[in-house]
């Protein structure tokens, strides 16, 4: 029997910063997809408690896309990728609720790529999951999410540099504990405005080079004021992923709230990828005793914000949130 575990993550800044190589702030979180089940024979059957129908993927699909049911995709993007030797016969279950933004499909193929077989180093996990999620759902998606899944640290948020895709472990201070509240907003549309946000990043990059290394001055210099906004967010928000590692570590709250709410508001006005009740919440839990910074987290149109507040704060009212706590990666056990 084999079972492998796979967390969601959190983002606490720089959003849509990686699919230009830039930085993110990421960590692992102890709401995890599980994969168990035993190896054998030529087709990956994973059944779902939340999902009506199985996943039934041959190990030579070919094209992922148009496997059925939806979910069943990112099992045959994993096994597209991976060419396992032999299928697999199990169970998922996950404690991540699916599709608000905490990453439940990266989660689901990791998980499913430790079930199959897959060896080698955490990076390399990402990568296979990342090309994977693209394969499933079309989205251009960069590499955070299968990332900060494979590589979690305990007790740690994950400097991530998307270009020399170096991670760096960045403590938490033990006062602060990170909540994630739900919008409630199941994110739609999500597919063809990432891909078109994306496009945007990538037309800037053509006439800028990279945006990890433009400075403010050379976005100013850009003709069209749509992109203008588009790598003005890019530009700033890699800044803000080095001045929350720096308030983090001295433990400075008010610079911790003011460079959360620089991000929201960026991600709201320049990227525009918040929505009215994103906004609406952000804006109430910001008053909320005990919160330090809220922000939009992942990629928008709906899903998650994520609040910094003070240890032992109590939850805040009226809303579906989760307290949770960074977590180590993705691992894979014999029982
Ligand atoms: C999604 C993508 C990530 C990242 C975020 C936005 O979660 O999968 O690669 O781009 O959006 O930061």
């Amino acid at each position: 029997m084999i079972r492998a575990l796979a967390p969601g993550r959190v983002n606490l800044i720089g959003d849509h910063t990686d699919h230009t190589g830039g930085l993110v702030l990421p960590m692992a979180i102890d709401l995890a997809t599980t994969v168990s089940g035993h190896r054998g024979k030529e087709v990956v059957t994973l059944r779902s408690p939340a999902e009506p129908e199985p996943a039934v993927v041959p190990i030579d699909v070919s094209d992922p896309a148009a496997v059925t049911p939806g979910w069943a995709r990112y099992v045959a993007g994993v096994v597209a990728e991976l060419r396992p030797e032999a299928g697999f016969s199990g169970e998922v279950s996950s404690s991540l609720p699916i599709g608000a933004g905490l990453s439940s499909s990266a989660a689901l193929e990791v998980a499913v790529a430790l079930a199959l077989g897959f060896e080698g180093p955490p990076l390399a996990l990402a990568q296979l999951a990342q090309r994977a999620e693209q394969r499933a759902s079309g989205v251009p998606c960069g590499i955070m999410d299968q990332l900060a899944s494979a590589a979690g640290v305990e007790g740690h948020a994950l400097r991530i540099d998307c270009s020399s895709l170096e991670v760096s472990p960045v403590v938490l201070p033990g006062d602060v504990e990170v909540v994630v509240v739900d919008s409630g907003q199941r994110r739609e549309l999500a597919t063809s405005a990432y891909a078109e946000r994306a496009a945007a990043c990538q037309a800037a990059q053509a006439e800028l080079g990279p945006l990890p290394s433009a400075t403010l001055g050379d976005v100013a210099g850009l003709r069209d004021p749509l992109m203008r906004r588009r790598a003005r967010h890019v530009v700033t928000e890699n800044a803000r992923v080095d001045e929350l590692v720096a308030a983090l570590a001295v433990g400075d709250r008010a610079a911790m709230g003011e460079v959360m709410a620089a991000s929201h508001a960026s991600l709201r006005d320049d990227f525009e990828v918040s929505t009215p009740v994103v906004d609406a919440l952000v804006a109430r839990l910001r008053g909320v005793d005990g919160v330090i910074g809220v922000r939009l987290t992942g990629a928008g149109f709906g899903g998650c914000v994520v609040t910094l507040v003070e240890r032992g704060a109590p939850a805040p009212p009226d809303v579906v949130a989760w307290r949770v706590r960074a977590s180590a990666g993705a691992h894979v056990e014999e029982i």
